[in-house]
């Protein structure tokens, strides 16, 4: 089982260590443009192997993607990140042409691969790499969801003071401040909805802190995050390697489902073998619905800035 991470920077190292430390696949290709800096990576996370007790091999290559070749899953986190003040939109220009070129290159020598899309705006630039390649929507998927869940699940046990392994919960709708809905209707500990154990304005305010959670972290960082984020691509890679079909909310193409097509946008997915294997139309109450159209409309627009 092969992954290349193009970009090895915080958020694509992360998850080459988090593939590795998991055992997820058996070799890892990191891959950058800064001459030097992924095979450094690399050789830094092997130096883990010994103590960590991994045999997955991580290779680091400085932009030859002829190392890449036959991957199965190829990730995407090359591009600039959000520095403080600045949001996920701010990044698009400078992104979209690095995926164009990372996207053409990768092809050559993987043409069957998956891709995970991470770099951002994440919506708009996993539509971007559909349009630039052209692949079937199952074969490119947008981790967002996965991570704002993690955060989402966090909040929530930090307010219900119980271990986030109890707790369920998905966020769907834009990777963005604005735009991500944490659906706390469905949210559950151990089975019992949360709606029923916290208050409405204790509620209001895990879905806030969710919804900042991004933001929250570029602040306090000068960056943004990379741990969670590494975690939850590995664990999207992890879906796909061993055709698990878990239910994640990633970014996908519509093509009529919740009634919106011609965008890409967070929606529960199967994550399998084959990428995007099903998506999943929950029910949305009045109030859900208005949000995911608020939150469809701001994706478009973004989406307009796009030049690709
Ligand atoms: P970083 O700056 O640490 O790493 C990015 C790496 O990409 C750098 O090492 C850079 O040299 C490399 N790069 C730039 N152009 C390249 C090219 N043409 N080919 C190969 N490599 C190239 O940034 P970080 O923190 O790892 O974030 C990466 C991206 O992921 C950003 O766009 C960030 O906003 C996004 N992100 C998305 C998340 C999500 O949930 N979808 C979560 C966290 C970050
Ligand atoms: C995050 O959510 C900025 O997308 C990045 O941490």
């Amino acid at each position: 089982m092969k992954v290349t991470i193009i970009g090895a920077g915080n958020v694509g190292a992360t998850c080459a260590e988090v593939i590795a430390n998991r055992r997820i696949a058996s070799e890892v290709v990191l891959v950058d443009i800064a001459e030097g800096y992924a095979e450094g990576k690399a050789m830094d996370i092997m130096q883990c192997a010994s103590n960590s007790k991994f045999d997955t091999i991580v290779k680091g290559s400085s932009n030859d993607y002829s190392l890449t070749a036959n991957s199965e899953v190829i990730v995407v986190t090359s591009g600039i990140p959000r520095k403080p003040g600045m949001t996920r939109e701010e990044l698009i220009g400078t992104n979209a042409a690095v995926v164009k070129s990372v996207m053409e290159s990768a092809l050559k020598y993987s043409p069957n691969a998956i891709f995970v899309m991470v770099t951002n705006p994440l919506d708009t630039m996993t539509l971007a790499a559909l349009k630039i390649t052209g692949l079937d929507r199952k074969r490119i998927i947008g981790m967002g969801g996965a991570l704002d869940s993690a955060r989402f699940k966090y909040f929530l046990s930090q307010k219900l003071n119980k271990p986030v392994y109890d707790i369920e919960g998905m966020v769907i709708g834009g990777h963005g401040d604005t735009t991500m809905i944490p659906l706390i209707r469905y949210a559950t500990y151990k089975g019992m909805p949360v709606t029923e154990l916290l208050s409405l304005e204790e509620q209001e305010e895990v879905c806030k802190s969710t919804m900042v959670g991004g933001a929250t972290l570029t602040k306090l960082l000068g960056t943004s995050a990379w741990y969670a984020p590494g975690a939850a691509v590995a664990n999207v890679v992890e879906s796909i390697l061993y055709d698990f079909k878990r239910m994640i909310p990633c970014s996908v193409l519509l093509d009529g489902e919740y009634g919106q097509k011609g965008l890409c946008i967070g929606v529960p997915c199967i994550i399998g073998k084959n990428g995007l294997e099903e998506i999943v139309e929950i029910n949305l109450n009045d109030k859900e619905t208005e949000k995911f159209l608020a939150s469809v409309e701001a994706v478009h627009n973004t989406n307009k800035e796009l030049t690709v």
